[in-house]
């Protein structure tokens, strides 16, 4: 049936400024780096791409290699596109990235010129767009000049496969180095995608700093931690997440003593405050405007729907804030 978008789309969602650039992206995007590959049905997909965009989520984020297999989750929404988003393109934002193993050989991995121009030139043919907003490079190459891949990332917006330039995992020297670069090239960098989440704060030792000074926008990536800062690990593992169905990168030995003692005290605050634990995780992310977009993933239409009840929510408070760091660790 064709999709006709729900009209109040645009009433709740908040967007922020990425950086000191004219894009503006909604408080939660969706990355289909897990769901989006064979093992998910194309309905259950089409369900949770529809949810988000009828909700305000304008931005969905891909990279060459998500799926299973490598490369699945770009073909899916190419059948997403051609089934539903043709005539919604302008009102998308949408990302893809070359940087860790694609194919075979020398010139499939990294981030040389000749992987991230033969890169690019695949996604968008999976994806069936003739251009992507963003083209990330994935992660940083000690090995190749930064002066390379940064002029790769300028000569695939000047060809207009991408409209904006992005880097993703660098740390804080390697940003302001690729930031300088891109900058010189006169296109200039508009987002850096880390990972970040109460679990994890080593942004906040200066990649935050650097992209605050640059005017750089900044959407975190697994804000739940992969689910753990769901809560729903605190009574064993559910048959149905993510660490059941698929091990490879949440594994069961990061359920030791010592987080799930975290989780327990950070879900009372939550508690307190009247809401679930994700939720908390997802505003604490966003609490400073430094951070854009908190990049979320979900297995169900319904998880995205709960993630966005914190458009309703309390700002967290002073005395909330001191408590989380208390228990996490500034
Ligand atoms: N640039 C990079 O190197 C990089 C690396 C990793 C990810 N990313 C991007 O970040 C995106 C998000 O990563 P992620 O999926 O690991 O992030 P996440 O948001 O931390 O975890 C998402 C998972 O948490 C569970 N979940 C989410 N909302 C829930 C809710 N309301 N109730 C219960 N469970 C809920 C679901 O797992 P269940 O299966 O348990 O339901 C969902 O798949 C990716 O899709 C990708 O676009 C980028």
């Amino acid at each position: 049936m064709t999709y006709i978008p729900n009209a109040e789309r645009y009433s709740r969602m908040q967007y922020r400024r990425c950086g000191k650039s004219g894009v503006m992206l909604p408080l939660l995007s969706l990355g289909l780096w897990h769901n989006f590959g064979d093992q998910t049905p194309f309905a259950t997909q089409q369900a949770m791409l529809r949810t988000a965009f009828d909700n305000g989520i304008t931005h969905f984020d891909l990279a060459n290699n998500y799926g299973p297999p490598d490369g699945e989750a770009e073909r899916n929404f190419g059948r997403h596109m051609d089934a539903d988003w043709k005539p919604h393109r302008d009102e998308l934002f949408l990302s893809t990235k070359a940087g860790y193993g694609m194919w075979a050989g020398p010139y499939g991995d990294h981030g040389s010129r000749k992987y991230l121009i033969a890169s690019i030139d695949q996604s968008l043919k999976r994806m069936h767009v003739d251009y992507v907003d963003v083209f990330y490079h994935h992660r940083p190459d000690p090995d190749t000049p930064i002066e390379e891949t940064m002029g790769a990332l300028d000569q695939i917006v000047r060809s207009g496969k991408a409209l904006y330039a992005g880097i993703s995992n660098y740390g804080p020297e390697q940003t302001k180095r690729a930031v300088d670069e891109l900058k010189r090239l006169g296109t200039p960098c508009l987002i850096h995608q880390p990972r970040y989440s109460m679990l994890d704060r080593h942004i906040e030792q200066g990649t935050t700093r650097v992209l605050r000074e640059e005017g750089v926008g900044c959407i975190v990536f697994q804000p739940l931690a992969g689910g753990l800062l769901t809560g729903k690990y605190l009574n064993g593992i559910p048959e149905d997440s993510r660490m059941a169905k698929d091990g490879r990168y949440l594994k069961p030995a990061s359920l030791t003593e010592e987080t799930l003692g975290k989780l327990r005290a950070l879900k009372e605050i939550a508690d307190a405050r009247g809401q679930k634990l994700h939720q908390m995780a997802l505003q604490w992310v966003l609490r400073d405007e430094v951070i854009t977009s908190a990049l979320i993933g979900a297995s169900r239409p319904e998880q995205i729907l709960d993630n966005l009840e914190i458009l309703n929510a309390p700002p967290l408070t002073e005395e909330e804030l001191q408590k989380i760091d208390a228990i996490i660790g500034a």
